[in-house]
């Protein structure tokens, strides 16, 4: 079974990359499921109804979300029913939404995925070890495949997570700090492993963001309100394929694209 997932999409540059490359990718690699992380869809910061249902048009099967779930309101609307997106799993009981859920595509097949936090530079939310170690005692061994997005800061957390579930879950992937790590690997028990899968958003912002804007930031320390750069895209995700029997990883690759053909690399 192959996975498909897209590293954080940030403003109209990401989602022009998804929008357009998403068909060709489908071709390519042919995935039994499409997830994205979505936290920064929307200019930014967050997500609407709207967005997460083009997403889905597009052939997108899950939405992972991250310390931005909450920035635009419109996420209170719609997060109760939408039950392929999942926030956070270690935000305190009775925060909206759900921090894992059970996606089924046309054929048939499950996939489980689960959003979680680093508490390293981030918000001190519930520790996201137990919290795993609890989903997973939930699932009680029934979901052979689950995929885990954990959202954090810190490499060295990431890492902790990845040696944490490594042959308890099919694939622990890191998002948030936007720029793509190239230490994909495959642990000993068979999870597959990325630090970082990297941004889906303008290439020549900051992380996404107008560079300006941020460039002002560092330079004066005044506070300055940043927008998504709405520039030529780059497009950073991974494939992961899963063993049928065991529901571990065989191999894992990263998937680097860029709006201008002019790169050298
Ligand atoms: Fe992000
Ligand atoms: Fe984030």
């Amino acid at each position: 079974m192959r996975i498909l997932f897209i590293g954080d999409i940030v403003g109209g540059s990401g989602r022009r990359a998804v929008k357009t490359q998403l068909p060709e990718l489908k071709r390519k690699y042919d995935p039994a499921f499409i997830v994205v992380n979505g936290e920064n869809a929307a200019g930014g910061r967050g997500i609407t109804a709207q967005i997460a249902k083009e997403l889905f048009e597009l052939g997108v099967h899950g939405i992972t979300m991250g310390n931005h779930t909450w920035d635009n309101k419109d996420i209170f609307n719609f997060i109760e029913e939408e039950a392929r997106i999942v926030r956070p799993a270690n935000y305190p009981p009775g925060t909206p939404g759900e921090g894992m859920t059970i996606l089924k595509n046309k054929a048939g097949k499950e996939l489980a995925i689960v959003n979680l936090m680093g508490r390293t530079f981030l918000p001190p939310l519930d520790c996201p070890f137990q919290t795993i170690d609890s989903i997973l005692d939930k699932l009680k061994k029934k979901q052979k495949h689950i995929f885990v997005d954990f959202h954090a800061e810190a490499t060295s957390e990431k890492i902790a997570m990845g040696w944490h579930l490594d042959g308890k879950v099919s694939a622990v992937v890191g998002t948030h700090t936007h720029v793509q790590t190239h230490d994909e690997r495959i642990l000993p028990q068979g999870t597959g492993y990325v630090t970082d899968v990297g941004m889906t958003g303008a290439r020549d912002g900051v992380l996404g963001m107008e560079r300006e804007a941020v460039l002002q930031k560092f330079k004066t320390q005044l506070p300055i309100r940043f927008t998504a750069d709405e520039g030529k895209w780059q497009l950073h995700a991974v494939v992961i394929d899963l063993d049928a029997g065991s529901g571990m990883a065989k191999k894992i690759e990263l998937v680097r694209r860029f709006e201008t053909e002019m790169i050298f690399e």
